[in-house]
């Protein structure tokens, strides 16, 4: 479980998260809102680039807050960006392979790690091939395949759907779905595609304006009116 507690967020007179409070459990989690709720600035306190006014998070009985971004990532914490971010020149392989750096694995562990990193991410085929050459989608594949390998804790993905076909984005949902079966972590989805998170998540937290509306199962943070006046842009009906 990830216990978020207390987490506020300010940039200068902005409230980011004002004082956000859940817990979360499921294997995939949604997180939405509307443009600017906060929801990347969650993932960026998770992931160590912003540090939080107040609050704390114990994930898996790890005090996150009080470990450095590397110290985060060597734990287990892994991260997609909203703008993605493959490097053209190097391989698909290598982009993958940067997160098992810095672990303590022998050479055969690291290949079996990035074996079946790029084998789940349906990345086998072009391993060797330098990252210029793939289309958005292989990019996008090419990101969860770095976040699944090798022992991860939590997948952070920021809008991973963002700009796919449906068929992109079904192939992705069903990778998604895969990821707790495939090396036990815990992913965290940020999406505008409502559909993509009703199928993926089983809850879901949802954000507005920095602060958290509610969260809960997925389909009835979904049909909550409060949700649909926030984020559908439905007006509540009295
Ligand atoms: N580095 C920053 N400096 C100043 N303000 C920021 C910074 N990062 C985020 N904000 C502000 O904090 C609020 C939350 O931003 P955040 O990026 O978390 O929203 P979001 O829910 O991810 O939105 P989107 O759906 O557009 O990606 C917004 O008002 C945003 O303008
Ligand atoms: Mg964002």
């Amino acid at each position: 479980m990830i216990a978020i507690r207390d987490i506020t967020v300010t940039f200068g007179g902005v409230i980011a998260l004002n004082k956000v409070t859940v817990d979360l459990t499921d294997p995939v989690v949604g997180i939405i809102g509307p443009n600017g709720a906060g929801k990347t600035t969650v993932l960026n306190v998770l992931s160590g680039f912003l540090t939080p006014k107040t609050g704390s998070i114990n994930a898996f009985g790890t005090e996150l807050l009080s470990l450095k971004p590397h110290m985060r990532s060597r734990w287990g914490l892994r991260r997609s960006f909203q703008k993605e971010q493959v490097v053209d020149e190097l391989t698909v392989a290598d982009n993958v392979g940067v997160v098992l750096d810095s672990l303590p694995l022998s050479a055969a562990e690291r290949e079996r790690h990035l074996s079946a990193a790029l084998e789940f991410a349906g990345l086998a085929s072009v391993r060797r091939e330098r990252a210029a050459g793939l289309n958005a989608f292989q990019r996008r594949m090419t990101e969860i395949a770095r976040c699944s390998a090798g022992p991860a804790k939590v997948l952070l993905l920021d809008e991973p759907g963002a700009g796919l076909s449906q068929n992109e984005v079904e192939i992705l949902r069903r990778t998604i779905s895969d990821v707790h079966a495939f090396n036990g972590a815990m992913t965290l989805l940020i999406d505008h595609d409502v559909d993509l998170i009703q199928a993926v998540c089983s809850s879901t937290m949802v954000l507005d304006f920095g602060s958290l509306v509610t969260s809960g199962p997925t389909r009835t943070v979904l049909s909550d009116p409060r949700v649909r006046a926030v984020y559908l842009g439905v007006e509540e009906v009295a």
